[in-house]
């Protein structure tokens, strides 16, 4: 009670404010997701997502190392698949040297320590643009979890630590559980985006990785934007079937259910702050509207404060060396 207490003189000085500071960001928070195409010494600007590339191998392997030199410890594996090679089955994502199995073993010669994870989705290899299997306009839930084990297990072959199904097919996490221990990889680990709300957010990266739906939209998949009970029952699920560490997707727009997550369940849990609110941020900026670091650094920390134990951004390299 006033004058007994006064916030204010928690916060008179710089020094004070520091050693009272609740959260705080490092480069161990951070998962870099990077966008890879086939070719040499490419490296392709997308339009709505400036700063941001798609790398081929070499570059890649580049990248790598540099983002090593910079404490980043994990890199998120998105590839643009082309058009020639895109069915309805996922015939492409299964290929042990196909462009994903190989960008895996290319981050893993380069830097061995690097935390390579995996995205486990048909969307980039469908010639609908969807995350799974279509017949009669609809997606399939279980020939596509098949194929989904399948591809995650193909990445645990060429390396991956870890594989991040974000496809939103019921039973996926169980199925990718049970054929990685099958054979054998019993550590590698599953990052589920257990909590994907079916958002218009996305648009930058499917420009990314030309992977828009064909047709209709996702709502069959994934959530609801109005739902949040229902993230925590399908977290929950997830958590059971096997799920080492969950994820919250958007970020920014579902912080709420980050910290619904954080208080009733125990396992790490990945806030993915997506494309569109990296585009929204550098189109302000580029207008002058808004102080580019200073707000990456407020949203970042967010994550933190949320409940977050990491975050999937395009900001961790331009975070880090601010940090
Ligand atoms: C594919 C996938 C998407 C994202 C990550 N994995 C797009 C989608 O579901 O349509 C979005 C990432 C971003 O917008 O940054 N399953």
């Amino acid at each position: 009670m006033y004058p007994l207490n006064r916030n204010r003189r928690t916060r008179n000085s710089s020094s004070m404010r520091s050693l009272l500071q609740e959260h705080h960001l490092t480069p161990n928070d951070f998962i870099v997701p990077l966008f890879v195409v086939e070719g040499k010494q490419l490296k392709e600007a997308i339009p709505s997502m400036p700063g941001y590339f798609r790398l081929s191998l070499d570059l890649l392997a580049a990248k790598a190392v540099s983002l090593w030199k910079q404490d980043l410890k994990a890199i998120l594996l998105f590839v643009k698949v082309a058009d020639h090679l895109k069915d309805n089955k996922g015939t492409e994502a299964l290929n042990p040297t196909g462009l994903m199995q190989r960008a895996i073993k290319t981050i893993k010669n380069a830097v061995p320590e690097m935390i390579v994870m995996t995205d486990v989705a048909l969307d980039p290899y469908s010639s609908f643009g969807h995350d799974g299997i279509v017949e009669k306009g609809k997606v399939l839930n279980d020939p596509t979890v098949t194929v989904l084990s399948e591809m995650a297990l193909s990445h645990a072959q060429a390396g991956a630590d870890v594989v991040a199904p974000s496809d939103m097919m019921d039973g996926r996490v169980l199925a990718i559980r049970n054929q990685l221990e099958d054979a054998q990889f019993h550590d590698t680990m599953i990052m589920s985006y257990s909590a994907k709300y079916a958002s218009a957010f996305y648009g930058p990266f499917r420009d990314a990785l030309d992977s828009a739906p064909g047709f209709g939209d996702k709502k069959t998949y994934q959530m609801d934007i109005g739902n949040r009970q229902e993230a925590l029952e399908e977290t929950q699920r997830d958590i059971n079937e096997g799920a080492d560490i969950v994820m919250v997707k958007p970020g920014l727009a579902y912080l709420d259910i980050i910290r619904d997550l954080k208080n009733n369940i125990q396992t790490p849990i990945a806030a993915y702050q997506v494309s569109g609110e990296y585009a929204m941020l550098k189109a302000a900026a580029a207008q002058g509207w808004l102080d580019h670091d200073q707000v990456m650094l407020e949203q970042l920390l967010s994550f933190k404060r949320a409940g977050a134990q990491l975050i999937a951004t395009y900001f961790a390299e331009e975070a880090t060396k601010l940090i």
